[in-house]
């Protein structure tokens, strides 16, 4: 990679939601591969955890703000202080069943907050010098859920593809994605977006799907399988979706989007499975057994998307970008990782985690 990213002739990049899953891999790569300074801006929602960036105490280029991100004053001022080359804009609510539980949250971070955001930073560029002009970046981490649902037979998404958003996180999303798009053709605010399929990896929360699954496994609790399992996503490791938004930030074209993904496309009882294996072949434990045992049917999320696929080849041709892990290999890092921070886990299941776990599934017999 160039260091026009890497230059200092101004400030740090500024990473909101670094805190978080995503974000927090992004970080410490971001320290890793490139090394500049990072301002990270994350409210610590149930889902952001100081714990992930632990390895970084006492590392002068990690900067960490407690703030919410629809807080307009304080952005602004912390984009006056520090002068960031870049914003990465990762901060939102992520997961869909909660939005389908309240969907309030994911209007007003998702919406008002990259408003919020967004409007602070045209303020900032619009005084940037013409030189800073030129380098500056906005890039919104979005997903691939805004494009709705694909049937078996159907190409996999490109840039071009119509936005169908299906749940309230995916609307939000899409909000917020089309905020970012008139924003550079209203204002010249320099951003770029990036839809990105499902991430897994070390520090995902376990209310997504694969850590739950491998905590679940682990623990000889059910594995509870929305509808008839046969949902397909296509999942990315997590350090693979680092290195592309690098990618896109490097030599992203401004106003331009980028889809990511892993062509990874698997079923949700193969991707079960698959942890169900790696669980008995890393952990086997003669009192649970054969862990595929486990898997339950449960009734259906409201709405589910049937399939998603990303058709990544703009970003390669582009920018040279492909995955460095098969589902396969990034799987199996994941599970280990999650059998080796058995600390982690036990921190982050907090009162409100158990909480969400009886809210979500009390209702849902097998
Ligand atoms: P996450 O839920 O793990 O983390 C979100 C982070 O944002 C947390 O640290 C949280 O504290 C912070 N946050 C939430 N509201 C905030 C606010 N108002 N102000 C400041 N900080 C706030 O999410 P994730 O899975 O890491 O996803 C990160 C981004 O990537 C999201 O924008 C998501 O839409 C997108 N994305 C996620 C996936 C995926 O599979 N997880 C796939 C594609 C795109
Ligand atoms: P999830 O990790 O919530 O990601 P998303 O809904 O954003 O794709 O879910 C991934 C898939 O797994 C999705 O098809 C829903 C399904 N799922 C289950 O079958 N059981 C579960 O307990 C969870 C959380 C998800």
């Amino acid at each position: 990679m160039t260091m026009r990213m890497g230059s200092d002739h101004y400030g740090p990049i500024l990473v909101t939601g670094g805190a978080g899953f995503i974000g927090s891999n992004f970080v410490l790569e971001w320290l890793r591969h490139i090394g500049t300074p990072v301002l990270n801006l994350d409210g610590l929602t149930y889902a952001g955890n100081l714990e992930n960036l632990r390895s970084l105490e006492g590392d002068a280029r990690h900067i960490f703000v407690h703030g919410d991100i629809s807080d307009e004053k304080l952005v602004a001022a912390l984009l006056q202080e520090y002068r960031p080359q870049a914003i990465v804009h990762f901060a939102a609510e992520s997961h869909v069943d909660r939005s389908i539980v309240s969907p309030d949250a994911f209007i007003r971070t998702n919406v008002f907050g990259t408003f919020a955001l967004l409007q602070a930073a045209r303020s900032y560029f619009s005084a940037l010098g013409e030189e800073q002009k030129k380098t500056f970046r906005f890039l919104h981490v979005s997903t691939d859920e805004v494009y709705g649902s694909l049937t078996p037979e159907d190409p996999a998404f490109t840039e071009d593809t119509p936005y169908a958003p299906n749940s309230p996180y995916a609307a939000s999303k899409a909000a917020s994605d089309h905020l970012v798009r008139a924003y550079f053709h209203t204002y010249g605010l320099p951003v770029l977006t990036t839809n990105c399929s499902n991430n897994y990896g070390p520090f995902q929360f376990p209310e997504k799907l694969i850590p739950l699954m491998i905590l679940n496994g682990l623990e000889g609790k059910p594995l509870p399988v929305y509808g008839d399992g046969r949902n397909v996503r296509d999942w990315l490791f997590v350090e693979d979706h680092c290195s592309a938004i690098r990618a896109v930030l490097e030599g992203g074209r401004p106003g331009e989007t980028y889809n990511i993904g892993g062509s990874s496309e698997r079923t949700n009882l193969e991707v079960v499975a698959t942890i169900c294996d790696l669980l008995d072949e890393l952990s086997p434990d003669q009192k649970i057994g054969s862990r595929r045992n486990l898997m339950t049917f449960v009734p259906d999320r409201p709405g589910h998307d049937r399939r998603y696929a990303i058709n990544a080849e703009k970003i390669r041709r582009e920018l040279g970008w492909s995955p460095v892990e098969k589902f396969e290999t990034g799987i199996r890092k994941t599970v280990q990782w999650y059998l080796e921070h058995r600390d982690w886990v036990e921190h982050v299941r907090s009162g409100a985690y158990l909480q969400w776990i009886e809210t979500n599934y009390a209702g849902r017999n097998a």
